[in-house]
């Protein structure tokens, strides 16, 4: 039996697609009432408030762990400690975390808490793999989103650069890691295929989306987290594995039909 927390997610998702796939016995958490689905148990709990852990994780040999709540990242780290206790409860399932390249270089608050989730995982004396990659295509998407709802000059930061990575892909190598016979312990990390300027970035959304706005990229990276993402401690560049690029990715999510 395989527990996908954070199942409802942007990669939960695709991730407990594969799982089923290839037959296993997945259960997913969420803080939401869920639909009963053929193939699929669905466990109602919240990892922060430690409401429907134990009773999710009973039985459990794998726990892929994907929830996340960036919006109060502060939370994680309890969320997780509570996962940890009920998973050794149940003796010693096989603990998956997805964590971020860059998270034990870039003191951003967000990359601080995985790091400590990292940690802790590692520390727990269950049998564990810890996989990190580079940002979704998905994040840009949503941000670029946003930045061109008003309309006016679009605006991205100097210097900044990213390595986009496809999250089915991702998907499909935790699918791998939670039906291998074992723990891996940290993994190779996994980076998109290309590492592109964040102006670059905007102006291929720009183009496939048909917006007009003109880009200008005077936003400086202030602090040590900046300085972290201008060296590109978040990119992968010797991992650069991902196969979809932004552009293939922006054309099938977003071109014209
Ligand atoms: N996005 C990226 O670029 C990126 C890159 C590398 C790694 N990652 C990591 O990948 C993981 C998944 O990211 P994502 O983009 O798929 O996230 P997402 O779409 O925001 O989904 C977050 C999931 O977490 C669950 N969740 C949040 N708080 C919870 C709580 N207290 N108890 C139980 N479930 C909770 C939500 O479930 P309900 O709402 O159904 O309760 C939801 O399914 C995160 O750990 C993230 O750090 C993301």
């Amino acid at each position: 039996m395989i527990l996908v927390t954070g199942a409802t997610g942007t990669l939960g998702s695709p991730l407990v697609r594969r799982l089923r796939e290839a037959g296993a016995d997945v259960h997913g958490l969420s803080r939401r009432d869920r639909d009963p689905e053929p193939g699929m148990t669905w466990h109602k709990g919240d990892l922060y408030t430690g409401e429907g852990v134990d009773a999710a994780c009973a039985g459990a040999e794998t726990i892929v762990h994907c929830a996340s709540d960036p919006f109060h990242a502060k939370r994680d780290l309890p969320a997780a400690r509570r996962l940890v206790e009920a998973a050794r409860g149940q003796g010693a399932p096989h603990l998956i975390y997805i964590s971020i390249v860059g998270v034990d270089k870039i003191p951003y608050s967000y990359y601080r808490t995985k790091y400590a989730v990292e940690r802790l995982i590692e520390d727990s004396g269950l049998p564990y793999s810890i996989l990190r990659t580079t940002q979704f295509h998905t994040l840009p998407d949503m941000v670029f989103n946003v930045l061109t709802k008003v309309p006016g000059v679009a605006a991205v930061p100097k210097a900044l650069r990213d390595q986009p990575i496809d999250v089915g892909e991702v998907a499909e190598r935790l699918a791998q890691l939670a039906l291998a016979a074992g723990p891996a312990r940290r993994v190779d990390d996994m980076g998109g295929p290309e590492v592109l300027t964040a102006e670059d970035m905007l102006r291929d959304y720009l183009e496939v989306r048909g917006l007009r706005r003109p880009v200008r990229v005077p936003l400086p990276l202030p602090g040590k987290a900046g300085r972290g993402f201008r060296e590109g401690h978040h990119l992968a560049p010797d991992h650069a594995v991902g196969k979809r690029t932004w552009r293939q990715y922006l054309e099938e999510t977003h071109g014209r039909r």
